[in-house]
């Protein structure tokens, strides 16, 4: 899959002005408190609701070193930071979103935590053993090679490291509606099956910890969410409308058709390096 269709799909141009804004509406002071960007700055399905379980799985503390593979505009990695006192880095294809993440990082005042940088996960700028644990959040919908994405994984984590997934997975053969939050059209998504995942770690000698269908938590997110907007006089100042533009309510709204018609399913696996 081209990179550069994957980075034009999630720029949007002026992104840091426009939360600034909606800062600015909410009387935000710094240093900001991380929860109060919570809702511009966890991108994926249940938002921090989702990065809770999926970090605490992953046992960390301050002594440990992890990686955000896709980290956006680094919200989970700012939370994984606040949270364990972990050092996080945090890599990102979209320059607008490691720019924005990374000034949003310094009026949180956490940039001694959390480093964001540019670069694809296909291709990992870091030596081998470097990281105590790996997460994913929504990001292996655009990534074609899964193989080389986990071989890279592996190579960068050091024996006995944990590698926590939560993306959306495919769970049938039908085909999905578009644009969804991560691509605009077919070309752009790489969605795979469960299985596929599964086969790819396994080929590369992970373990299994565990595996979590998060389904019915999504179902209950998006009632949630739309009891909230229904009754609200229109779209708060922070919110994923920010980061996705224009069509945000067609890109949620078909991908809340395709879960709820069993088409794709959001999943949480935990894997692990073995020891030797
Ligand atoms: C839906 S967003 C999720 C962002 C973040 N993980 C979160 O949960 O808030 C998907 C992200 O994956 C990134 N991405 C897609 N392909 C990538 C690649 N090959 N290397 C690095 N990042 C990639 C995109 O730039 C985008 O920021």
């Amino acid at each position: 899959m081209a990179t550069q269709s994957v980075e034009e799909h999630y720029s949007q141009g002026g992104l840091l002005d426009r939360i600034r804004t909606g800062l600015a509406a909410l009387g935000a002071t710094e240093p900001l408190e991380i929860d109060l960007l919570a809702p511009v700055d966890e991108f994926h399905i249940g938002g921090r609701l989702a990065t809770e379980p999926l970090i605490a799985a992953l046992d960390l503390g301050p002594a440990s070193k992890v990686i955000d593979l896709g980290c956006g505009l680094g919200g989970p990695a700012r939370f994984t930071a606040h949270a364990t006192g972990a050092q996080v880095t945090g890599i990102d294809l979209t320059p607008e979103f490691v720019d924005t993440g990374t000034a949003l990082t310094a009026m949180a005042g956490l940039s001694d935590k959390v480093t964001l940088t540019q670069g694809s996960i296909l291709d990992l700028p870091f030596n081998a053993a470097s990281f105590d644990a790996a997460y994913m959040i929504h990001v292996g919908m655009n990534i074609a090679d899964k193989a080389r994405l986990i071989s890279e994984t592996r190579r960068v984590l050091r024996p006995g490291g944990r590698f926590a997934i939560y993306d959306v997975m495919l769970t049938s053969d039908e085909p999905l509606e578009y644009p969804l939050p991560w691509a605009s059209a077919p070309d752009q998504n790489a969605i795979s099956a469960p299985g596929a995942y599964r086969a790819e770690l396994t080929a590369a000698g992970f373990q299994p910890i565990s595996e979590t269908d998060r389904t019915d938590f999504a179902k209950d997110f998006f009632a949630r969410v739309a009891a909230s907007q229904a009754a609200a006089a229109g779209p708060p100042p922070l919110g994923l409308h920010l980061v996705m533009g224009a069509n945000t309510a067609a890109k949620v709204g078909n991908m809340v058709a395709n879960i709820r018609a069993d088409r794709i399913a959001p999943v949480e696996m935990i894997w692990q390096k073995p020891f030797s």
